[in-house]
């Protein structure tokens, strides 16, 4: 495996991404990681991620020097490269003019880290600081009209940098280059494929659970579900998913789920109707973080109130992804939503966590899905947000406004899979922005709620284009909503994408 040390750079997980597209299990850590921990993992080689500090600025983040004395690879990233060569004697400048964007590279002749690049390439640089000149030991690999280091090796000591982005598209060879540093400079195999992480992962969470019990926080979307089941293959009947229904579902939702686990997978299921609860908890509150606070909170107060009644319990599973983990705010990103799954957390939570699928990416997590066997249309439901309808509804929840909202939703998605489009889109729902507005029905005056479809195409769920639904679908969409869902009367798209806006909104 290969640890990329994160410095806050914003493609620090795609660098991630890179290295398991080539086989190679990764982590990402924060950069002011211990070496201890760090050694402790054995990891064949080290990335140092991009990160939009100056390594002069103050509190600047660093790594500890013994870092390069570990006799591991180590590849630095933009950022990454201006600390490794102030940290070892080289010099380090602010650039007369920033290099963004496209940038044509002047390659040295030489086999290593870029042999796969011609003698002039192009790659994506962004910076701000440059290299003026490597520390001893160092030799020149390329450079560009602005940075006369553009990357630098010394391969003696197995310290390779390069101060563009070999893990955007932009840099056309850089999967080769990230390949290299992999396969030739690591020695690694290439043999990390969704099979070896469930082994590895169902191999992991034996060992951790040992003979104690597990409660898993199942909500019936792909990632809870599919951690259910890896987990359940893990320790079988130690395990015991307790589904709340929040009363935030989508329509037939509750139902469903119980079906698929009880029937389908045998796996122990209590099913709690909590609805009540979390309504009286929402009365009042319109501001969407801290809805998404009290969900989570509440929720984890719900298992906790099971797994008392259920016994001894230690562990609590939770399908959290890697993009949640990123966008709650690591050491170094900034926190955009708090996703109920990991910012609303207690801090007095009584249980460990056990998240098996907190480093992979949704489109990921489908295909462990179908290696475990899992039935297509739990695999390829669309992504459903923990806190639920609460955050497709705009302002105060109340009853009528979620029946209002399931129904409206529920022919967003019939219609959706009608049309043969539900594969093709990532997400599509309905959205109840708690706007009215007058219409016409019969001769009547209407004053009614309008609803907002949202559909959108993404990878990740880390940026997403709004989608182009054919006009007709839309059309009937619209007429079955107005037609069939007393007290709406207007319907609208919205066509932006992520960023700037988010997909839920809010
Ligand atoms: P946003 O709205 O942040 O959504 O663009 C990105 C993806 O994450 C889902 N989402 C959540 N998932 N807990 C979750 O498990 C949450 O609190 C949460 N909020 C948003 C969203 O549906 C989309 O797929």
């Amino acid at each position: 495996m290969v640890v990329v040390l994160d410095f806050g750079g914003q493609y620090s997980q795609l660098i991630a991404r890179r290295i398991r597209e080539g086989h190679v299990f990764c982590e990402m850590l924060p950069f002011n990681t211990p070496l201890a921990e760090l050694k402790a993992k054995k990891p064949r080689g080290i990335i140092f991620s991009g990160g939009p500090s100056s390594v002069y600025q103050q509190g600047a983040p660093v790594v500890d020097k013994a870092i390069y004395e570990l006799n591991i690879p180590i590849l630095g990233i933009c950022y990454g490269m201006q600390l490794m060569a102030l940290q070892l004697g080289g010099e380090v400048n602010r650039a007369n003019r920033h290099e963004y964007g496209k940038t044509e590279l002047e390659v040295m002749p030489g086999d290593g880290l870029l042999c796969c690049m011609s003698e002039r390439d192009q790659c994506w640089m962004s910076h701000g600081d440059l290299v003026e000149s490597p520390p001893p030991g160092f030799s020149i690999l390329a450079r560009t009209g602005q940075a006369p280091v553009a990357a630098m090796a010394d391969k003696d000591r197995g310290l390779y940098a390069v101060q563009f982005h070999p893990e955007v598209v932009h840099t056309p060879r850089g999967q080769d280059i990230l390949h290299y540093f992999l396969y030739d400079i690591c020695g690694c195999t290439g043999s990390w494929t969704m099979g070896s992480f469930i082994e590895h992962t169902v191999a992991e969470i034996k060992e951790e659970v040992g003979n104690r019990r597990v409660l898993c926080a199942l909500s019936g979307g792909v990632d809870s579900s599919v951690s259910a089941v890896l987990v359940h293959r893990a320790i079988g009947d130690q395990l015991t998913c307790v589904f709340v229904n929040h009363g935030l579902l989508r329509k037939g939702e509750a139902e469903a789920v119980q079906q698929f686990f009880r029937d389908g997978f045998n796996i122990n299921l209590i099913y709690v109707d909590a609805s009540q609860r979390f309504l009286n908890k929402l009365q009042g509150v319109a501001d969407p973080e801290r809805k998404r606070k009290i969900i989570g909170e509440e929720f984890i107060r719900v298992f906790e109130e099971e797994a008392a009644k259920v016994g001894e319990i230690d562990f609590l599973v939770q399908g959290t992804l890697y993009p949640d983990v990123v966008e709650s705010g690591t050491a170094t990103a900034a926190v955009i939503k708090s996703h109920h799954n990991v910012g609303g957390l207690p801090e007095d939570m009584r249980l460990s966590l056990i998240e098996p699928l907190r480093w992979l990416f949704k489109d990921e997590v489908r295909q462990v899905g179908e290696e475990l066997g899992m039935p297509t249309d739990i695999v390829w439901r669309q992504p459903f947000p923990g806190p639920g309808l609460a955050v497709r509804i705009l302002g105060e929840v109340s009853p009528e406004k979620i029946a209002l909202l399931q129904e409206a939703d529920a022919i967003v998605t019939g219609e959706i899979a009608r049309a043969g489009l539900d594969r093709e889109i990532w997400q599509y729902f309905a959205v109840l922005p708690n706007l009215y507005s007058v219409g016409v029905m019969g001769d009547e005056r209407t004053y009614a709620h309008t609803v907002a479809i949202r559909a959108v195409h993404s990878h990740d769920g880390m940026t997403a284009d709004w989608a182009k639904i054919p006009y007709d679908v839309l059309e009937r969409i619209s007429n079955r909503i107005v037609n069939e869902v007393k007290g709406i009367n207007r319907v609208v798209y919205d066509i932006t994408s992520k960023p700037p806006a988010t997909i839920e909104w809010e």
